[in-house]
């Protein structure tokens, strides 16, 4: 039997209904009748030819399930990150952190290793930083979480301290290592990042290929300073064979006092053109729903723990702090979430809780990130003039015909 998979939403506008599914971001538009005449086949045993065709596509594409194994893994921790430290080696202008060589907040090793006991089994754990191995017991943790951890396990790295004496002793201990170079050339990344960060990173990567290790990424936070390299980043990582992660530059801390540098206000990658309606149609995802607290966690140094690091902004959106816990078994916090006012908070900031968005028809292909409620919906002109370039454009996209 097939029913709606929990990740589907169903969004009714006059005579036409989107079903669309929140993990993949696949949607489709019917009609009216179209929708009625499903529900209807649905509740029955058999399912008529005429409307098998169109059922499979659902199921292709995750709005149908065929059971409901998914409801079981529901709001699971699936992964954790674990910043360990905040200090860092380089200053990178966009440091949102604010980390370098002078910040001093770190976790212990053994709190560490507790939390990789207490949640050996979940999907991924993904140690960062400031810089993760400028942690005094980074090797010792690193080889915890190698022979301890059933998961996937992660590293981000700023890669400097990566050399041919301990490059067997990463690809052990790590399944995948993110890179962060901000740049498709040195000389951009020495303005960025230093000197000689470019360079090393890319013999690095060399490294990690010849002893086998596939899973890398190179992160690339676009600004002012290299926007114009994305096209030239995503060459060289498909010259690499590596994944491009490219990240929306986040205003606070270090880079928030280099702003005038990094990003001088004419960002426009949220406008979109009424020009290309059609071709946004064809791209447009539904933005996912969030993961923060209820799939992932985000342990910061200083042993606070939030849905993410983004939400870390705001000291009032920790759930706990590690010396609060009782047992560091964390999916704890994830089945305690609602009654966590620090959760509460943080949920209060999601595109459902603003009022404006909440009745709105295209609002889940809008936003979904607390990064846009800090850049955009903390500030009522702000707010308005994100909405007003993306309403009219994005109800065309979605209802219009
Ligand atoms: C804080 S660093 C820690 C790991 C390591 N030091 C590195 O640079 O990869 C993790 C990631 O956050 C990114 N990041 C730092 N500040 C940011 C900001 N203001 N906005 C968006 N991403 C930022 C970095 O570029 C890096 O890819
Ligand atoms: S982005 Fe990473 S490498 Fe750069 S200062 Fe921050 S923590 Fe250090
Ligand atoms: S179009 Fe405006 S009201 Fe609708 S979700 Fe986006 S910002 Fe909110």
């Amino acid at each position: 039997m097939y029913q709606l998979s929990t990740n589907s939403i169903i969004m009714k506008n006059k005579n036409k209904v989107v079903l669309g599914n929140q993990r993949n971001g696949k949607w489709v538009r019917i009609s009216e009748q179209e929708y009625n005449d499903l529900c209807r086949v649905l509740h029955t045993d058999t399912i008529d030819e005429k409307y098998a065709k169109k059922i499979e596509t659902l199921y292709r594409i995750g709005i149908l399930v065929k059971d409901d194994i998914e409801k079981n893994e529901k709001d699971k921790l699936k992964s954790l990150l674990i910043a360990i430290t905040n200090r860092c080696n380089l200053r990178c202008l966009h440091c949102g952190f604010s980390a370098g060589p002078e910040e001093t907040d770190q976790l212990s090793s053994k709190d560490i290793k507790e939390i990789i006991d207490a949640n050996r089994n979940i999907g991924s754990i993904t140690l960062t930083g400031g810089e993760p191995l400028i942690h005094p017991d980074f090797w010792d943790i690193a080889d915890y979480l190698g022979e301890h951890f059933n998961g996937s396990k992660g590293l981000m790295s700023n890669v400097t301290l990566v050399n041919r004496d301990n490059i067997d002793r990463i690809v052990r201990n790590f399944n995948n290592v993110s890179i962060s170079l901000d740049a498709a050339t040195p000389e951009t990344c020495n303005c960025i990042r230093g000197e000689g960060v470019f360079e090393h990173a890319i013999e690095v990567v060399g490294m990690l290929k010849e002893k086998g290790l596939t899973d890398i990424s190179i992160s690339f936070v676009v600004t002012d300073i290299n926007r114009k390299e994305q096209d030239a980043f995503k060459k060289m990582c498909e010259n690499l064979g590596v994944k491009p992660m490219i990240r929306s530059f986040f205003s606070i801390g270090r880079g928030k006092e280099n702003e005038n540098i990094l990003e001088s206000g004419h960002d426009n990658s949220h406008k979109m053109s009424i020009e290309d309606v059609p071709e946004i149609r064809k791209k447009m995802p539904i933005i996912g729903t969030c993961d923060a607290a209820v799939k992932s966690l985000y342990v910061q140094y200083d042993g606070k723990i939030y849905p993410c690091p983004v939400a870390a902004v705001n000291p009032e959106f920790s759930l706990k702090h590690l010396n609060e816990l009782e047992t560091k078994d964390l999916q704890l916090l994830i089945d305690g979430r609602l009654a966590c006012s620090g959760y509460c908070k943080f949920e209060d900031t999601l595109s459902e809780k603003i009022e404006s968005c909440a009745k709105c028809k295209v609002k889940s292909f809008c936003w979904g990130c607390i990064i846009d409620y800090f850049m955009f919906f903390d500030n009522e002109n702000s707010k308005m003039k994100f909405c007003d370039e993306r309403k009219k454009l994005l109800e065309e996209v979605i209802w219009g015909d």
